[in-house]
């Protein structure tokens, strides 16, 4: 199956759509407040750049040399591995689970950039009883929400990576930076910007706990959208002359320049406005509409606008999600593109159903089990478990299963006096990385 190709900006748009997503503007900032600031800032800036960048590279390297799906490029670049096909679907599959709450999150986006036309909490305690409300007694508003997330996911994607995925982020991405770096711009104005400049750069180590630390490492990975399939599933539509190194610097350096640009902007409102750092998943939902609410009809403004950039981050990620079964289904069962969008479509819509009800009243007894909902469980198992493995598969792959001088073959040139610490690193490094983060994020040690 010959694949549409990106152009070599679209490629570079549409993985740094994928990276950019509700982690970054949703996630960092309130595991930043939660684990301490600036200690933690810089142990996910270290992580980033030295295990971080050198995935993503091993990731695209995988696409660029596989060029098919997942599953398919693991079999060809490992012919002599029969049952080696099962990592590259184990990771596609990881992708499709996370759309199961993704799209739910996205659904209370939409939400929220409606109700912030004409409404905003008056204080913290209003917001949260409007957020518990929306989450714990609002069923049909949540399926509503969710239905339309499908429905624009699923048309995007059925239209194909150069018709669908490249256009959404050649309008999206720079629409979000625009709004970003408008409204960043404003807060560097407002007294509580070198609060926040503090709160995020000044380190104070003896906050960082070795639970800060797993989770820098795990949110690095999921920043970047590394370990699901995402990266690589795009990358098998490069331009064969694409320069793997430099395409993941841009995309590494989008990322988390996003990431601290909307950190920076959002803890400036939050002291500026009202409350303290460290609120939990609700920072973005209860937090920031009541310090919108301060700004009187400009707050009103800035809380749609800010919504429809976190809206534009989710979509933009969310088809990178879903895209590698697509892909999957369209290779090894010729299924059609539209066929295979709306079944991968109905499966996140329809599991999300129970995602939804996981955490209404009188339903969500039945969705529990242990302390976790069944929303918290899709959460935790794919960025706690499938994620980490993911990432230690790739690695492993990459640094001992293709043969060594197809690897060097491409990355020799474009690397040059770098290639062999980031070999060095893919194979020792990072699998003893992962390996720590996972057992500790499953509580082991
Ligand atoms: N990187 C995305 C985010 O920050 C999430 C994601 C993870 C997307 C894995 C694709 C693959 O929200």
């Amino acid at each position: 199956m010959k694949l549409a190709r990106f152009s070599r900006l679209g490629f570079i748009l549409a993985a740094a759509g994928s990276a950019v997503g509700l982690g970054n503007i949703w996630k960092f900032p309130y595991i930043t407040g939660e684990y301490g600031g600036g200690a933690f800032v810089i142990v996910y800036l270290i992580t980033v750049l030295l295990i971080g960048f050198s995935i993503m590279i091993a990731e695209m390297l995988i696409g660029y040399l596989g060029r098919r799906d997942t599953v398919s490029s693991f079999e060809e670049l490992a012919p002599k591995h029969k049952n080696i096909w099962k990592f590259g679907g184990f990771q596609a599959l990881a992708g499709l689970f996370i759309m199961i709450f993704y799209s739910v999150v996205i659904g209370w986006i939409f939400n929220y950039i409606v109700t912030s036309l004409t409404y905003l909490p008056a204080s913290v305690k209003e917001s949260q009883a409007v957020f518990t409300t929306m989450l714990h007694a609002d069923f049909w508003t949540q399926l509503f929400y969710n239905t339309l997330s499908f429905g624009i996911i699923t048309y995007v994607v059925h239209k194909g990576i150069k018709g669908g995925i490249e256009k959404l982020n050649f309008y999206l991405m720079p629409a979000l930076m625009v709004i970003l770096a408008g409204m960043f711009l404003y807060a560097t104005t407002l007294g509580g910007f070198s609060k926040a400049v503090h709160f995020m750069f000044y380190p104070d180590f003896s906050k960082l706990t070795s639970q800060a630390f797993v989770v820098a490492v795990g949110h690095a990975f999921f920043t970047l959208s590394l370990g699901m399939g995402a990266i690589m599933t795009y990358a098998a539509s490069l331009p064969k002359d694409a320069n793997l190194v430099k395409s993941a610097f841009w995309v590494v350096f989008l990322d988390t320049t996003i990431a601290i640009v909307a950190g920076l902007m959002l803890f400036t409102f939050l002291y500026q406005y009202g409350s303290a750092p460290s609120q939990g998943p609700g920072l973005v939902f209860i937090s920031l509409p009541a310090a919108f609410y301060q700004m009187g009809v400009l707050g009103n403004i800035f809380a749609v606008l800010f919504f429809v950039a976190l809206a534009f981050a989710g979509l933009t990620s969310s088809v990178s999600l879903v895209e590698p079964m697509i892909q999957y289904f369209i290779d090894r069962f010729s299924w059609s593109r539209l066929k295979s969008s709306l079944a991968m479509g109905l499966f996140f819509w329809f599991l999300g159903i129970f995602a939804i009800l996981s955490n209404i009243d009188g339903a969500k007894e039945y969705l529990t089990w242990g302390s976790k909902s069944f929303f918290d469980w899709v959460d935790y198992l794919t960025a706690a478990v499938m994620l980490p493995i993911g990432g230690l598969i790739m690695a492993v792959f990459v640094g001992f299963i293709i043969p060594e001088s197809e690897v060097e073959k491409v990355m020799k040139p474009q690397l040059k006096w770098a290639y062999k610490p980031w070999y060095f690193s893919l194979r020792y490094i990072t699998p003893l990385a992962m390996f720590v983060v996972m057992l500790s994020l499953m509580g082991v040690i």
